[in-house]
């Protein structure tokens, strides 16, 4: 995570909100904004989250066949964070690319090295998600520049004999829904020299009411189909770790699945709803403290733009 700790009093200060507001809204308390003076980029986050995650997984970056990295914020709009990532490990052995899937970009790239593992493509992979959402966000938008935040999380993949890990992935996508949250940037605006520099090439927008009710319906659904696809019941799940993007849309989920809060991990208050990042620092954080037990299945679950939505259950193995 960024070291630069941004709260909600600091927020009242930008925008006209309230920490009350924003507390009681969307469970975010404060959220970590990066800065490049601090070497806190986009690759500098993932490159210090896949370090940490190599050293956990006891494997060196050469070892790495594969290297997916889930981002709607990559450094340059070409080449890839994944790459800038390859060359800061050293992983020369890895063929490495991105994946753009608003929210649901960790569990896009899950996905896409579990099937490259199955059919034999890869052996071990890594796989990260990172935002540095505070370099798109309009400072000036209250309904967005207090969820949006910074942070990277990653973990290692690995192909073993022995039954378990990740059980199945499954993935949703609803284009036609995409202007419901979109960020203008790169290549879809008109040249300064042919409108002038009024117009600002940065600009992220959400119609959160409308997302939001979708959100729980189909994080709801896309669970229900994995617990399914799984011969699962919600009691079978030990821990459920979803996107955090608001504390009301995860009791939502939580609700719709009847499973208690207790067995939901969440540490939106401290972080934001970082995108892409947000489930891979949830499971770190939840390994960490001891919540992921051998043997227990795990959901993971995350909606954002696209729109783009995606579950998957895991069985831990460490
Ligand atoms: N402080 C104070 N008031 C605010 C703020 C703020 N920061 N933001 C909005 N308001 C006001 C609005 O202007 C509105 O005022 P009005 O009634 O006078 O018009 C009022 O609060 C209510 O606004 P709503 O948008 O209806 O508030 P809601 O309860 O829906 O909460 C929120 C807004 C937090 C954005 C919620 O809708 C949400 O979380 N949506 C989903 C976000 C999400 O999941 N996005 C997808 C993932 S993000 C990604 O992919 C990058």
């Amino acid at each position: 995570m960024p070291e630069r700790v941004l709260s909600n009093k600091d927020m009242e200060s930008i925008v006209d909100t309230t920490d009350e507001w924003i507390t009681r809204r969307s469970g975010i308390k404060e959220r970590r904004i990066s800065s490049t003076r601090r070497d806190e980029s986009t690759t500098d986050m993932a490159t210090k989250a896949s370090l940490d995650a190599l050293k956990m997984a006891g494997i060196s970056a050469e070892k790495l066949d594969m290297m997916v990295i889930g981002t709607v914020t990559p450094d340059r709009q070409f080449p890839s964070a994944a790459c800038m990532v390859q060359k800061e490990l050293g992983a020369g052995n890895a063929f490495a690319f991105d994946v753009s899937a608003g929210c649901a970009g960790f569990l896009y790239a899950l996905a896409m090295v579990n099937n490259a593992v199955k059919c034999g493509m890869c052996q071990t992979a890594l796989v990260v998600g990172v935002e540095r959402l505070s370099s798109v966000v309009n400072w000036h938008d209250r309904s967005t520049a207090v969820l949006l935040a910074d942070g990277a999380g990653a973990v290692v993949i690995q192909a073993k004999p022995e039954k378990g890990g990740i059980l199945s992935t499954h993935l949703k996508s609803d284009g036609t829904a995409w202007d419901l949250l979109y960020a203008s940037y790169g290549n879809s605006f008109t040249p300064d020299i042919l409108q002038g520099l009024d117009q600002k090439p940065f600009f992220l927008k959400m119609e959160g009411n409308k997302i939001f009710k979708r959100a729980i319906r189909c994080l709801s659904e896309v669970s229900r189909e994995a617990l399914e696809h799984n011969s699962l019941e919600s009691e079978d799940i030990a821990l459920v770790v979803p996107h955090q993007a608001n504390i009301r849309i995860i009791q939502g989920l939580a609700s719709n699945l009847e499973i208690p809060m207790e067995r939901v991990f969440t540490n939106i208050h401290k972080y934001g709803n970082t995108s892409s990042a947000t489930i891979p620092i949830a499971l770190n954080e939840a390994n960490r403290e001891g919540r992921l037990k051998k043997g227990s299945h795990v959901l993971i679950v995350s909606f954002g733009a696209g729109l783009t939505w995606a579950a998957a259950i895991l069985t831990w193995t460490m």
